[in-house]
């Protein structure tokens, strides 16, 4: 993605190190957090520096190469001791997103292949930076797959993040938007504003403002109200985990985006790479749903002049739920864009053995 005239991507490693656009601080300061071990990564993904299912995979790739470097082992036994507790200190940090236990899980695999620690060392990097490499190219090829499927002057509704900083590059529900604009088709997006972190408000009209794409922001409960006017044309999303019978979780409220899309007879679409379908489980109802901090919604945090403030909104003594995500079922995703093509949930079993043919 480019910001201010530079290519970044949303994380990246230098030699021992992990870097990443600090994504709490967006869109009012843009700054690179630095994480300098495995744990500092892992907290990184905990506290949602980094947040975006491919992007936590990513981030939870380079953390466990980043132990592998820093592993003071002098057998193979032990190596793969040291990566088996970090990778279960990765894997805690959140539970919905399958590409961080894609990414963790890739790895051990690539280092307990290895003869040597020297060897392992150098596999483990080199496996991090392909899954890295490897999110993009599907996200790039995601936009031209998704492209055809937005007419000209269409409206477009997503929810939550889903761009170039919830993967690698790119984005997943932002490829196609993004391709769609770079092959001059005047679209117009509407930002579901995605209480209580804001990810569609901060950061993805703060994407679409980088690329000049026209678009407003939604207050989360708005988005029935265009849809009914004929002003929305057709949805994409995103995805945290889509397990075999096409169920998929994302950000919360995307459920309730399905079914008003249903009920208005528009399009639905899901886009996510192969690196997100979990084909070890058969329903959405046995996906983990990460229940967050009540602080989340009983909270606001903005600007005020120069400073990032926090303010509550609710009774002091008020509680709050947080469910981070939610179930949406199959009958309601119209299609899944991947880098593989366009497929309807009915068709998800040829991507089952597509997966395989690429990468577990
Ligand atoms: O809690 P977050 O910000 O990590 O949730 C992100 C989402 O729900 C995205 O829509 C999803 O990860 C798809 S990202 C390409």
């Amino acid at each position: 993605m480019k910001v201010r005239g530079k290519n970044y991507r949303s994380v990246w490693m230098e030699g021992k190190l992990v870097k990443l656009i600090n994504q709490p601080e967006l869109p009012h300061t843009f700054s690179i957090k630095t994480c300098r071990n495995y744990r500092e990564t892992g907290l990184a993904i905990k506290h949602m520096l980094v947040r975006g299912a491919p992007a936590i995979g990513a981030t939870a790739g380079y953390a466990l190469a980043q132990a592998v470097l820093a592993s003071k082992a002098r057998t193979m036994h032990q190596l793969l001791s040291d990566v088996g507790k970090a990778k279960r200190f990765i894997e805690s940090t959140r539970p919905t997103a399958f590409d961080l236990f894609y990414a963790t899980r890739r790895i051990e695999q690539a280092v307990s292949g290895c003869g040597d620690i020297q060897q392992a060392k150098k596999v483990a990097v080199s496996e991090a930076q392909a899954i890295a490499d490897e999110n993009v190219s599907a996200c790039k090829k995601i936009g031209d797959y998704g492209n055809a499927l937005i007419p000209e002057k269409a409206g477009i509704l997503t929810h939550c993040n889903a761009g170039a900083l919830a993967t690698v590059d790119w984005g997943t529900a932002l490829a196609p938007i993004r391709a769609a604009s770079y092959s001059g088709k005047s679209i117009f997006v509407f930002v579901d504003e995605t209480r209580p972190r804001l990810q569609g408000a901060r950061l993805t009209a703060w994407e679409l403002m980088q690329e000049g794409i026209n678009h407003a922001i939604l207050a989360d409960n708005a988005a029935g109200h265009y849809i009914n006017r004929g002003e929305i044309d057709l949805c994409i999303v995103g995805a945290d985990r889509v397990v075999s019978n096409g169920d998929f979780a994302n950000k919360i409220g995307t459920y309730e985006k399905a079914v008003l899309a249903k009920e208005n007879g528009i399009p639905f679409y899901v886009a996510a790479p192969l690196s997100t379908f979990d084909f070890s489980r058969k329903t959405g109802a046995q996906i983990p749903i990460e229940e967050r901090d009540e602080r989340e919604v009983l909270y606001v945090t903005g600007m005020s002049g120069r400073n990032l403030v926090k303010a509550r909104i609710a009774p002091a003594r008020s509680k709050a739920l947080n469910p981070a995500f939610d179930v949406t079922p199959a009958n309601y995703v119209s299609a899944f864009i991947t880098e593989e093509g366009v497929f309807k949930p009915s068709q998800i079993r040829k991507l089952i053995f597509r997966k395989r043919r690429v990468k577990q």
